[in-house]
């Protein structure tokens, strides 16, 4: 028995006439899953606490972590906050839309506790894929959405991917190709002074800084403990797993057997996936190629660590959290 719908979509001109029914189901407090510019998401109205509840329960996600709202303009993020500091503007002038998420006291009249896993404080985000965009708008609520793969498990940055992970446990899913960013937004609280980045993604630390013309708070280099809620209990070490064993070194063995393993450079073949020297492309591929290589069942994925700077950073984080036990 199936009871997912599926749609495809032209991803850079959806047509809304194939949104609108997605939208329809969205307002009646279905799941949705649909492409961002980072990786797919898993959407239900946020104002609706029944919906949002369906969320944990397909992810499995512990209800101790809060989901990010999605909006479709600034308008709409700030009726979802208590107070919209000049911070917050000059980020959403910007980076939105893009894949930005900013954290700020929430408004508790719009948005329920389910959502935010009971904090004070509510994460916005502007997604700038067309297909996230204009379902938001035609949906006229805002979207809470966890990234469409089951808790713990790698991100989708495909259609595929999340058939595979979820199946019929949501009830529609819009296909609207390969996802261009790859790794999931950058998170940044501004509620603590200075702010601090919860999760590195593409938008990094340098270009933020420029923006509010201030330092930052250093990102904690250690990853937080899944038991604690505060301050970005995604932070967990375990996420983004392949069931591959994933080994991070310096080179790969030769003799790779029946192991995978992703590098930066050389011959790509069936189980060898080559991401290349570009931070970019890297994060654009990283995903799809876990899930490639979990798909042919290699026992282990060696990973040729890219290098330590900056530009890299985001992929160092996923990649540890992937190798983590
Ligand atoms: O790129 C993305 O952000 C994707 C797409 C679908 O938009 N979404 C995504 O959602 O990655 P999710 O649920 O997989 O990750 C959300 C992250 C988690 O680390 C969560 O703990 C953190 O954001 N978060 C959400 N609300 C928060 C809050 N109020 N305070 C601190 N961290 C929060
Ligand atoms: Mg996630």
């Amino acid at each position: 028995m199936t009871r997912r719908i599926d749609i495809t979509v032209d991803p850079l001109a959806p047509e809304d006439a194939e949104l609108a029914r997605a939208a329809q189901l969205l307002r009646d407090g279905k799941l949705v899953a649909f492409p961002t510019e980072t990786v797919y998401g898993l959407g239900a109205n946020a104002t609706d606490a029944a919906a949002v509840a369906g969320i944990f329960a397909a992810k499995g996600r512990p209800s101790t972590n809060p989901l990010i709202v999605h909006v479709a303009s600034v308008e709409l993020a700030r009726g979802l906050v208590d107070g919209w500091p000049a911070s917050a503007q000059a980020l959403a002038e910007a980076f939105w839309p893009g894949p930005l998420t900013l954290v700020l006291p929430k408004n508790p009249e719009v948005i329920p506790d389910t959502v935010t896993a009971g904090g004070p404080t509510v994460a916005v985000r502007m997604p700038a894929h067309p297909v996230a965009q204009r379902l938001i708008e035609l949906a006229g609520v805002p979207i809470c959405a966890p990234s469409a793969n089951r808790s713990t498990e790698v991100s989708p940055t495909r259609a595929e991917h999340v058939r595979a992970g979820l199946g019929d446990r949501i009830d529609a899913l819009i296909d609207g190709g390969a996802t261009d960013v790859g790794v999931e937004s950058t998170v940044l609280t501004l509620v603590e002074d200075p702010p601090r980045i919860l999760r590195p993604g593409m938008i990094g630390a340098q270009a933020i800084k420029e923006v509010l013309g201030r330092a930052l708070a250093d990102a904690p280099e250690e990853v937080i403990d899944t038991a604690h809620t505060a301050p970005s209990p995604g932070m967990s070490k375990k996420h983004y797993s392949p069931r591959a064993r994933v080994m991070l070194v310096e080179e790969v063995p030769d003799d790779l057997g029946e192991d995978g393993a992703i590098v930066l450079e050389g011959a790509a073949s069936e189980r060898v996936v080559v991401l290349g020297a570009a931070p970019r492309g890297y994060a654009r591929g990283l995903y799809a190629a876990l899930h490639r290589l979990d798909a042919l069942s290699c026992p282990t994925i060696w990973v040729e660590m890219p290098p330590q700077t900056p530009a890299w950073r985001a992929i160092h984080d996923r990649l540890r959290r992937a190798a983590a036990e």
